[in-house]
């Protein structure tokens, strides 16, 4: 892809229609992703808010092969045991459908982790010794909003972190430095659509919130 395309690519996605349509795509194609759109995807990450303006965030984006299969060998078994119950809670006909659709997407992601073209993981300083998660999410939702403007599927994952200090370790983060989130990107066999969610109507309060039990 030509550099002049990467700069305008994306550019055109009105905001709030991006944010309606950002939907987690798990089925990626295994056809590179230019590092250029990488930059870029991160660098909307960086214009983020952090506490004091800390820009707390770093980013590794994982590429090679093997690379990818050693962190792929560490997230599927961990991924399918945290899926287990609802694996089994869907043999139930009443199962809905639409749950039933995103655990697929995600156990096929658990599957296939090794073939995503790039897996990002999104890193931060701790503050008095703790992992500021709260820090770092805004930047990880922009990242998944680029990789929307731009056509690229995405997906925020955690299960990484069962394996602690052991996957940091190896993407050479230090202690002070740990990840909070990997993200599969690459060029999406879905579509973005809107997601289901349920209505503002029934989360907004003016006021004072009533009826939350
Ligand atoms: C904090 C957090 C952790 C998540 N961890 C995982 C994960 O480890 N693996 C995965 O496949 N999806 C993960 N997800 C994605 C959610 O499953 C997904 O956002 C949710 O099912 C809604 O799907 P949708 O965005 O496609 O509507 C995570 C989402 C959040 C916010």
């Amino acid at each position: 892809m030509a550099e002049i395309e990467i700069d305008t690519l994306g550019e055109d996605v009105p905001l709030l229609e991006g944010i309606r349509t950002t939907r987690s795509l798990r089925r990626l194609k295994p056809d590179p992703v230019p590092p250029a759109l990488i930059r870029k995807v991160c660098e909307a990450a960086t214009f983020a808010p952090s506490g004091g303006n800390r820009q707390p965030w770093f980013f590794v984006a994982v590429t090679e092969p093997e690379r990818k299969a050693w962190i792929a060998d560490r997230y599927r078994p961990a991924f399918l045991e945290y899926i287990a119950p609802a694996v089994e809670a869907a043999k139930d006909p009443e199962y809905p459908e639409t749950q039933r659709k995103n655990m697929r997407a995600a156990i096929h992601l658990a599957e296939h982790l090794h073939e995503a073209p790039v897996l990002l993981f999104v890193a931060g300083w701790t503050r008095r010794g703790r992992p500021q998660l709260q820090a770092l999410m805004p930047a990880v939702q922009n990242v998944l909003l680029a990789c929307r403007a731009v056509g690229l599927g995405a997906c925020l994952t955690q299960l990484h972190l069962a394996f602690g200090r052991e996957i940091d370790e190896w993407l050479g983060l230090p202690e002070n430095c740990p990840s909070c989130a990997m993200i599969p990107i690459g060029w999406p066999r879905g579509r973005y659509a809107r997601p289901s969610r349920r209505s503002v109507d029934t989360c907004l309060f003016w006021e004072r919130a009533e009826g939350i039990d």
